[in-house]
Order: C-alpha cells, then sequence, then structure tokens
C-alpha cells in the first residue's frame, strides 16, 4: 500500500494540533505501510468506533501477528485506548459506545453474540495505565481469575498457578513471604506486576496494555519492558505508549493513530527512522502531540 497524501491531509497537517476530521475528508486517509500479517492471531477489519453521535476511530483495518510485540502511539486523543479496548470488548461497558467492523481472535468472532465475554477477557487480557489490584491480598489477587473460571482442581494447583504467574511476573522473589498482605500495600511498580501476574494466571493468547508505565518511575518502566521482552515469547502483545523511546525498545511493529485514524503500521525500526507518511513524521521528530 502507498499513502495518499491529498492536499486536504496537508492542510490538516497545517492545522495541527487537534481539529475533528470533518467528514468530507474522512475518505481522504489510507493507512501506509504493512497492516496485515500473515501469521495473524487477532484481525481486525472496516472498524470504526463511535461515542454517542461522535465517531472516534475511523475504517481501521489491521492484523496483530502472533507472538508480536505492536506499540500504538499517536497524539492524546487519536483513539488508541477506544481501539485498544474494542479487541476484547470492554467497549461494552462504556456507555454510549458503538462498535462496527469484524473482529477475529484466531477464527472466533469476538463480537459473536454467543461469544463468553468473561471467557474472552481471559484469553485477551488487559493491563491498565494506573495499576489497579483489587483491594485483596497478593495471593487472592492472582487468584481471582482461576477461580472465577474455575480452572483448577486441588488448592495445591492453584498455589502452583499463583507461584508461577508471579514468577513470570518477575515479582515472586518480592512477594513469596508476604503473600497474604493486600496487593495495595506494594510499590507503584510492584502493583503493576501484580497485575501482569493477574492477567498472566489465566493463560491469556494476546495481552493488552495501556501505558502500563506511565505511572512508574524510570527503573520500575524498565522492569517492566523487559518482563515485556519475557512474556512475548509466549504471549500476543499488544502495547500503547506515549514514549516513544519505549515503542522503539519493545516492539517489532508500530501503529500510528491521528485523529481515529490508522496513518501507518510498519516494522518499529522504519517507522522511527524513515516513516512513510509525512503525519507520522510530524509526530516522532515532535512537530505536535
Ligand atoms: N467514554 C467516552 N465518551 C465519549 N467520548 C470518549 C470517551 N472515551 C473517549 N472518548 C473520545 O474518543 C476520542 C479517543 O479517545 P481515546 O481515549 O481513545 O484516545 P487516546 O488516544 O487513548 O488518548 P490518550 O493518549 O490521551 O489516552 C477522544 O476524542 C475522546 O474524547
Ligand atoms: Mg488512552
Amino acid at each position: 500500500m502507498t499513502s495518499i497524501m491529498t492536499e486536504a491531509n496537508q492542510g490538516l497537517l497545517d492545522r495541527i494540533p487537534q481539529q475533528p476530521v470533518p467528514e468530507d475528508l474522512a475518505e481522504d486517509y489510507a493507512t501506509t505501510g504493512y497492516p496485515f500479517t500473515r501469521d495473524a492471531k487477532m484481525k481486525m477489519r472496516n472498524v470504526n468506533v463511535f461515542y454517542g453521535e461522535k465517531q472516534a476511530i475511523y475504517n481501521v483495518s489491521m492484523d496483530i501477528s502472533k507472538k508480536e510485540v505492536l506499540a500504538m502511539i499517536g497524539p492524546s486523543g487519536c483513539g488508541k485506548s477506544t481501539f485498544l479496548r474494542s479487541l476484547n470488548r470492554m467497549n461494552d461497558t462504556v456507555e454510549g459506545c458503538r462498535v462496527e467492523g469484524d473482529f477475529s481472535l484466531d477464527s472466533d468472532n469476538i463480537y459473536d453474540p454467543k461469544m463468553d465475554v468473561i471467557e474472552l477477557r481471559a484469553r485477551v487480557g488487559m493491563v491498565f495505565q494506573k495499576p489497579n489490584p483489587f483491594p485483596k491480598s497478593i495471593y487472592d489477587n492472582v487468584a481471582y481469575g482461576p477461580k472465577l473460571l474455575g480452572v483448577y482442581n486441588h488448592r495445591s494447583e492453584l498455589d502452583e498457578l499463583i507461584t508461577v504467574s508471579l514468577q513470570r511476573a518477575g515479582l515472586w522473589d518480592e512477594v513469596k513471604d508476604r503473600l497474604h498482605q493486600p496487593g495495595t500495600g506494594l510499590s507503584g511498580g510492584q502493583q503493576q506486576r501484580l497485575c501482569i501476574a493477574r492477567c498472566i494466571a489465566v493463560s491469556p493468547e494476546v495481552i493488552l496494555m495501556d501505558e502500563p508505565c506511565s505511572a512508574l518511575d524510570p527503573i520500575a518502566t524498565a522492569r517492566i519492558e523487559e518482563l515485556i521482552g519475557e512474556l512475548a515469547e509466549n504471549y500476543t502483545i499488544a502495547i500503547v505508549t506515549h514514549s516513544m523511546q519505549q515503542a522503539a525498545r519493545v516492539s517489532n511493529r508500530t501503529a500510528y493513530f491521528h485523529l481515529g485514524k490508522l496513518i501507518e503500521i510498519n516494522d518499529t525500526n522504519k517507522v522511527f527512522t524513515a516513516p512513510e507518511h509525512e503525519l507520522t513524521e510530524a509526530y516522532i521528530t515532535g512537530r505536535f502531540g
């Protein structure tokens, strides 16, 4: 696919930051780069998302490949969280939000009315910007999903699952002697790793992360980034980030969103060294955002 840079787009670039896309411009956009992959874990086609009358995502089509780390970047309000939440139907819980388009996870239709949403959100787990441990013990935070889904037979199996999840989240050594103390008593970085352990405990296939490090200090951030690298061996990961350095460090492909459109999706190196689209270039060189 090649870039379609019309005069109308150019006009938009000059007016940035932040104008809603006029209806008549909406058709002038096309995604530059490689939105589709040969080994797709998730496929999204012609996705539109609305909040009431207001459209937040415009005709996005793309794949997320098996075991890739996909970074999603773009100026505030461009629809990154909206798009991410549509992948595991978290938008179902947002009042007034309407999602259109085709979404599949392997061969399953994510928006099939028969889809069990609890099961879906176990398969496509989510880690949020602000660590949100439940007001329960460290152990019970991680045990929550397995208990809900009933995926173990004996207490010893559950114990093992908790241990392994905390180990994979890189938190075990720090909490093994205080498993029954409140999760909320941990540091911010530890809480975020606890949330990752909680997500992993139900064996997700995909992990969605919405700015998982934005509330963390540089050391905790480095720890999470290292963890993302390790998790990518087993899971497919899509991460929204405002840090271009972070996107460059952790991801294989990067998707650049702008005013609800997917402008460019390419190999991460390419996006940061030789972006194809003018809007991507303007963003990564700090001209806006
Ligand atoms: N619950 C909501 N109700 C109405 N409009 C919303 C809602 N959530 C988001 N929006 C609007 O949808 C658009 C996309 O928002 P979204 O939160 O997805 O952007 P974002 O790229 O994640 O931004 P940020 O980087 O600031 O997190 C924005 O115009 C926003 O105001
Ligand atoms: Mg957001």
